[in-house]
């Protein structure tokens, strides 16, 4: 298992030069799983070379996709005629988007089996939205052992109330009812940037889907799309990442080929601190010479704060000058890395599953930690910079699973961290 070795700078801020964002994670991997409503082609472009992406890849090869990489960052994905109907179990277990193939090939295909997804372990994460939406478009769910088997002779389309307003349960349904015959109304969707993109190309390729990046999508449906090209917008999740690394670590690093606009909560929390933060079109310029000013912090649905970027922000948090608070109200179990920034000399208090209060500035000091999930991961490789002393970081591969190369673009702009295998 491959781990970080980082040298922490001690509070001085060392990272200058430019730092391009990468394709977005969340997005391109619903495009990966789009590949299952097309007849001919679909190509991908501008993707992260993550380890998420990869893994998408080999589940739908499994199903019987043909994918041809054409180019660094571009793949290109010719359906089968017809799909196998089983996801495979290891590769489902171990990431959570695996559940965004579920609708589409029920729709394609009248059946589907598939193990409960894994991912990252942030809370209980059921997929209670999308099997009452699959039942209400006509399909039978049983439950076994290991593996759920939904079927359905002949879909048919529904009005859907979403009970939790679902990102992939909005992506997943949305695609779904693309091959249901008539019109499919989903009520309370999530409103993320991701599911816009996300219609805007199934839209082009020939979909009829109306009021995405609302709460309410209407898809007009029935038919397989021919072939499509998607292009993946930029990572807001690891520009923010990448902004909150610049505000505790950067002397004129400029962050670029982003969407500013897309991430307007994490930027007024930066300013909040007391970050002095330029906003291009695709840029983002942060000055944060000051001491940083404590927040209270609360998590929501976009376009409130990012549940994502709550952990890397943690560590701002830990070098503001007074009490803050984060609220975590998306995932109940996303505050569990917050004992190992404690260990590394942070005044924290975990209230509930919720909240914490962080009191700072208190100085970091470099230890041994594990990465428990992506973000929490990145949390660490941050505060791994931040703290006095050398860190090690295992088990990078949650690491990888959603930033390409992060030592390397880090190391490009100043930074002192090895990759050991
Ligand atoms: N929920 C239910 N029932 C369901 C589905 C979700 O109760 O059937 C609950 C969840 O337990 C959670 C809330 O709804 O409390 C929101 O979860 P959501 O389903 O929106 O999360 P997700 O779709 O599984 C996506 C991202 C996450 C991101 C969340 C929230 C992808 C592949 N993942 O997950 O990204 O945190 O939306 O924005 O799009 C990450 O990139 O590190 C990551 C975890």
């Amino acid at each position: 298992m491959a781990k970080f070795l980082v040298n922490g700078f001690g509070g001085k801020r060392c990272l200058s030069g430019t730092l391009p964002v990468r394709g977005a994670k969340n997005s391109v991997l619903k495009a990966q799983a789009a590949s299952i409503l097309f007849k001919k082609e679909l190509r991908l472009n501008n993707a992260p070379l993550i380890e998420d992406v990869f893994r998408m890849n080999n589940l739908l090869e499994d199903l019987g996709v043909k994918i041809d990489r054409i180019a660094k960052r571009s793949f290109k994905f010719i359906p089968p005629r017809e799909f196998k109907t089983a996801l495979d179990y290891e590769i489902s277990k171990s990431f959570r988007s695996s559940i965004v193939l579920t609708g589409p090939i029920l729709a394609r295909e009248g059946v589907v089996s598939f193990p409960h997804p894994g991912g990252c372990v942030i809370g209980q994460r059921p997929i209670d939205v999308f099997l009452d939406a699959f039942k209400k478009m006509g399909a039978v769910v049983k439950r076994g052992k290991r593996v759920y088997v939904i079927e359905a002779k002949k879909m048919k389309p529904a009005e859907i109330f979403l009970k939790t307003p679902s990102v992939t349960a909005t992506e997943t349904l949305m695609m779904t009812a693309v091959l249901v015959k008539g019109k499919t109304v989903l009520y309370n969707c999530a409103c993320e940037p991701e599911i816009e993109a996300l219609a805007g190309f199934l839209n082009k390729a020939g979909a009829d889907i109306r009021g995405a990046g609302t709460h309410t999508v209407s898809v007009h449906g029935g038919e397989l799309l021919s072939s499509g090209v998607f292009d993946t917008p930029p990572d807001r999740i690891e520009a923010g990442s990448f902004a909150i690394i610049s505000a505790l670590c950067g002397k004129d690093l400029k962050i670029t080929q982003c969407e500013p606009r897309q991430i307007r909560a994490v930027l007024e929390s930066l300013r909040a601190t007391g970050v002095a933060v330029e906003e291009g079109r695709n840029y983002i310029l942060l000055n944060a010479r000051a001491a940083f000013r404590p927040i209270t912090l609360k998590t929501r649905e976009y376009p409130g704060f990012p549940t994502d970027l709550q952990a890397p922000f943690s560590i701002i948090l830990t070098q503001a000058k007074g009490r803050s608070l984060i609220f975590e109200t998306v995932f109940e179990g996303r505050l569990n890395y917050l004992s190992d920034i404690q260990r590394m000399g942070a005044e924290i208090i975990l209230c509930d599953p919720h909240r914490a209060t962080i009191d700072g500035p208190t100085l970091l000091r470099g230890r041994e930690m594990e990465s428990p999930d992506l973000r929490a991961g990145l949390a660490f490789l941050t505060a791994g910079m931040v703290a006095k002393g050398d860190s090690v970081i295992h088990n990078v591969y949650n690491i990888d699973r959603g930033y390409e190369n992060i030592e390397e673009r880090l190391n490009a702009v100043g930074a002192d961290i090895k990759r050991v295998n």
